[in-house]
């Protein structure tokens, strides 16, 4: 049976007994998705943003950030890089920049798909008119974390920034069709196990095709650099109760929570998550795109990555997958 909002919010609070949650939620992905965790290369390709989160690094207004665009024959070659490594999906994530038009995504997405590769989208707030294009070119997935449902708390956080408008903008992707992926951080300043408990709902009722969820990592740049964050296990419990609402998404091992801990994605590959995200984003670049301090792997190179954490898949007995990986629903529980 699906845990309601009370058996939810008992679950994230319950720290003793959570390696009992963690082996059900790997149960439930084991008998849902199966064995197979899939690999999508993470382009990071812009860290400019016109948006001035109180919570990230590449905000509007941290000034001490060396700002950056990668051109389109760039990412193009970054991504022909990625599919000659085995990544099925190249994920292209970059801050709400306006100078990647529709005409220039239009043009990028349409290059790599030539790749036969699914191609991820992470650009924040777009218009229809933008996302239609966007879709009609080949993305197929779409990512936007919802962050909070805690509106009031949304609206401190994101300054200038509307929760419904965000809202709306994951129903237009749902509905022309993409795999959507949405998600939280957990341990954001004020936020109540309760409220976790009805992001996990809200996640649910949404249908997300994947749940992205991790830590609130303080940054050193931004006007949170003094609160506390929040915990790895927190983080994993939270994740590993997704998995009880929704059996069969993806839900992706995140870099937060291996930022946190050197393994904390391994210990996220056993509580319920069936993706990793590895950063395939150039050296010259990625060091600037820090949403958070310590993220891992700043200084890996895309193969170390791949064949570092395609060792880890294996040694713990999972398979790295073969094909796209997308969602499939299944009638399991
Ligand atoms: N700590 C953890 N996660 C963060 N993100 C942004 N800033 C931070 C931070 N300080 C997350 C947000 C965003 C995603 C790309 O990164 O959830 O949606």
């Amino acid at each position: 049976m699906a845990p309601d909002k009370e058996e939810l919010i008992r679950l994230l609070s319950d720290e003793e007994n959570q390696d009992a949650l963690f082996q059900k939620a790997d149960e439930v992905r084991r008998r849902n998705v199966g064995n197979e965790v899939h690999l999508r290369g993470l382009i990071e390709f812009s860290n400019i943003c016109r948006n001035n989160c109180l919570y990230c690094g590449i905000r509007r207004d941290n000034a001490d950030v060396c700002r950056y665009r990668m051109s389109e024959d760039k990412l193009a070659e970054t991504a022909r890089q990625a599919v000659a490594l085995g990544f099925k999906t190249i994920v292209l994530q970059s801050g709400e920049d306006m100078y990647y038009t529709a005409a220039r995504m239009c043009r990028i997405i349409e290059a790599i798909k030539k790749l036969d590769v699914a191609v991820t989208l992470s650009l924040g707030e777009r218009t229809y008119a933008e996302y239609k294009a966007f879709r009609l070119a080949g993305a197929d997935r779409y990512l936007m974390r919802i962050e909070t449902t805690d509106k009031e708390l949304y609206h401190r956080l994101d300054p200038g920034m509307s929760w419904q408008h965000r809202y709306e903008c994951l129903l237009a992707i749902k509905e022309l069709g993409y795999e959507l992926g949405s998600g939280i951080m957990v341990g954001l300043p004020g936020q109540s196990l309760a409220s976790i408990a009805g992001d996990l709902l809200f996640l649910r009722d949404l249908q997300i095709d994947m749940a992205g969820i991790g830590p609130f990592i303080p940054h050193p740049k931004t006007p949170l650099a003094k609160e506390k964050g929040g915990t790895l296990n927190l983080a994993l419990r939270t994740m590993a109760a997704m998995r009880l609402l929704l059996p069969d998404i993806n839900i992706p091992a995140t870099t937060a929570m291996e930022s946190l801990h050197p393994d904390g994605r391994i210990k996220a590959l056993c509580a319920g998550a069936n993706v990793i995200m590895p950063n395939v984003t150039g050296g010259e670049y990625r060091k600037f795109y820090e949403l958070y301090p310590g993220k891992a792997g700043a200084d890996e190179t895309p193969l170390y990555a791949y064949s570092a954490v395609g060792k880890k898949i294996l040694a713990l007995g999972r398979t790295i997958g073969t094909g796209y990986g997308s969602h499939r629903r299944t009638t399991a529980g």
